[in-house]
């Protein structure tokens, strides 16, 4: 199976990230909070390594448009905009509940914990289903970049 580097990279960070999350949530079940808190820094970290490798390739090397039959595009492209809004809503709720474990505001912590960890964990499925279809199912299309499209070369 011929995958590209990057992005086979990256999707492993999210599902690392996503699996760090499960094991965070787990350890705060046991009451283990210093546990808890190092795991779910670590998913921090593999989520920030996933958002460096992917804005590195989209900026350096492009994104890569769906490769397979037009009659699928419009399903794709409407499920890759699904995904890329669960990511940023769980990047955004993941700050804000970080932020609030680190000040021990327990309060807002315990409401935001599981919302910010169920949306992570769909953000690493279909992270997942994305990366299948685009280059496992399918072969990807063309892939260009930004620098590419706005410099010429
Ligand atoms: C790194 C900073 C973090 C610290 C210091 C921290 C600390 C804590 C503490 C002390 C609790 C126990 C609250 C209580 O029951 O009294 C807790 C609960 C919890 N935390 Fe964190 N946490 C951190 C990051 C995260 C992140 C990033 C997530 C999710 C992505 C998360 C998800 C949860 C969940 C699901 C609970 C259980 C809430 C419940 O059901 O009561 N935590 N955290």
């Amino acid at each position: 199976m011929n995958v590209p580097l990057l992005p086979t990279i990256s999707t492993f960070f999210i599902v690392l990230s996503a699996i760090f999350v499960a094991i965070g949530w787990s350890l705060i079940r046991q009451r283990k909070i210093e546990a808890h808190k190092k795991m779910m820094l670590a998913a921090a970290v593999s989520a920030v390594l996933f958002f460096i490798i992917y804005v590195s390739r989209t900026v350096f090397i492009g994104n890569t448009a769906f490769g397979g039959p037009e009659h699928l595009k419009l399903y794709y492209t409407v499920f890759l905009i699904f995904h890329i809004t669960l990511a940023t809503g769980g990047a955004l709720l993941g700050i804000f509940t970080i932020a609030s474990g680190l000040k021990n505001n327990l309060t807002r912590h315990r409401r935001l914990g599981p919302i910010t960890s169920i949306i992570w964990f769909f953000t690493a499925i279909t992270g997942v289903a994305v990366y299948l279809l685009l280059y496992v199912f399918y072969h990807g299309g063309e892939t260009t970049s930004v620098i590419k499209a706005i410099l010429g070369f």
